[in-house]
């Protein structure tokens, strides 16, 4: 049998795809290519390029391969475009999902791990932020996850589909194989080694005068690999009849950016020169996640937690 991968040419799911590989697991990749890249998805993966939305393609894929479950992380995930663009956001997060969701269920494929995102949570309320914690969104992108997570649970109630939501802090680092690349890129990481590989002359810092000991946004940071994991872990506890749920997965600690440049600088030897902006508008000071449940509940345990293994990984496979 085999697990369908969407968004298997991206970041984190390239990595998941090497690690089911890895695994023993047969995988079948499905992505359109808007964002990711056909040299990012594992040779022995079968390849379908196509859209999630489109429902004779998910059909195709469900009668030539034995499907059992999905990991689905296909999705536009930059909340800047997301409020210039929210329809974009709605179409290609929440409907296209919705046309995916009805089309396995018509094919029986009924266990379903879902990419989800703190982003639901919107402004905190208390740190760490744990599962219960109020879901207010701050962003259309943020909404168009939590609208999944509303569909999930309803097709539950109605067909019997069985879900893990994972919802990420703030995916980071590279594999021995997989390295970060988005356009634009958006993510503090890539953009600090592209400071100090002189790409950019400088870090724009987004925020000096925060309620932190430095001043600068804190943020939880979690290793791609780390999270590729987790998707293995909910995938069996899926296979063992295990029910519906919606876990958190952070480092459960902050760090602040001022700090991520600081080990940077350590790592690469570089000077990494930084500017301090205005803050952006809708940036919460601290965002700290409670990951307890994924380790209670699924014996997850994040191996590569330091700003020194993190930024390490990144820089080896930097280009
Ligand atoms: N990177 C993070 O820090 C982070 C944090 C929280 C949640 N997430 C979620 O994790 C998932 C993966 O994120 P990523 O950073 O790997 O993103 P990514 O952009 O690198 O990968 C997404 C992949 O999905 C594909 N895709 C997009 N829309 C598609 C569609 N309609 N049909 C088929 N393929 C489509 C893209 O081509 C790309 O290969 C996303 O759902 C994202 O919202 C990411």
């Amino acid at each position: 049998m085999a697990i369908l991968v969407t968004g298997g040419a991206g970041y984190i799911g390239s990595v998941a795809v090497d690690d089911l590989i890895d695994g023993g697991q047969d995988v079948v990749v499905l992505d359109n290519l808007s964002r990711g890249f056909r040299t990012s998805v594992n040779e022995k993966a079968k390849f379908y390029e196509g859209d999630i939305g489109d429902r004779e393609m998910v059909r195709r894929i469900c009668g030539e391969n034995d499907i059992e479950a999905t990991m689905h992380f296909s999705a536009f995930a930059y909340v800047g475009e997301s409020v210039e663009k929210p329809d974009l956001y709605y179409r290609n997060n929440t409907l296209a999902t919705l046309e995916l969701l009805n089309e396995l269920i018509a094919n029986d494929v009924k266990k379903f791990v879902f990419s989800s995102t703190c982003a639901t949570y919107g402004e905190p309320q208390h740190i760490p932020i744990d599962e219960q914690h109020a879901q207010k969104p701050e962003n259309p992108y943020g909404w168009s996850k939590l609208f999944v997570e509303q569909i999930m649970k309803d097709l539950d109630r109605a067909y019997g589909l069985r879900f893990v939501a994972l919802r990420y802090f703030n995916a980071c680092g590279a594999t021995a194989k997989r390295g970060e690349h988005h356009d634009p890129e958006t993510h503090l990481i890539p953009l600090i080694l592209d400071a100090a590989a002189g790409k950019r002359p400088h870090i724009s810092v987004f925020g000096g005068d925060y309620p932190t000991p430095d001043g600068t946004a804190i943020r939880d940071y979690i290793h791609v690999s780390d999270l590729s994991q987790a998707h293995l872990l909910a995938f069996d506890h899926l296979r063992k009849g295990g029910s519906s749920e919606f876990i958190n997965l952070g480092n459960g600690q902050g760090f602040s950016v001022l700090e991520v440049i600081e080990a940077a600088r350590r790592v690469t030897g570089k000077e990494i020169p930084v500017v301090i902006e205005t803050r952006r508008a809708g940036d919460p000071s601290r965002l700290v996640g409670d990951a307890t449940k994924a380790r209670a509940m699924l014996g997850w345990k994040p191996q590569l937690t330091s700003l020194a293994q993190i930024i390490e990984s990144a820089w080896r496979r930097y280009e």
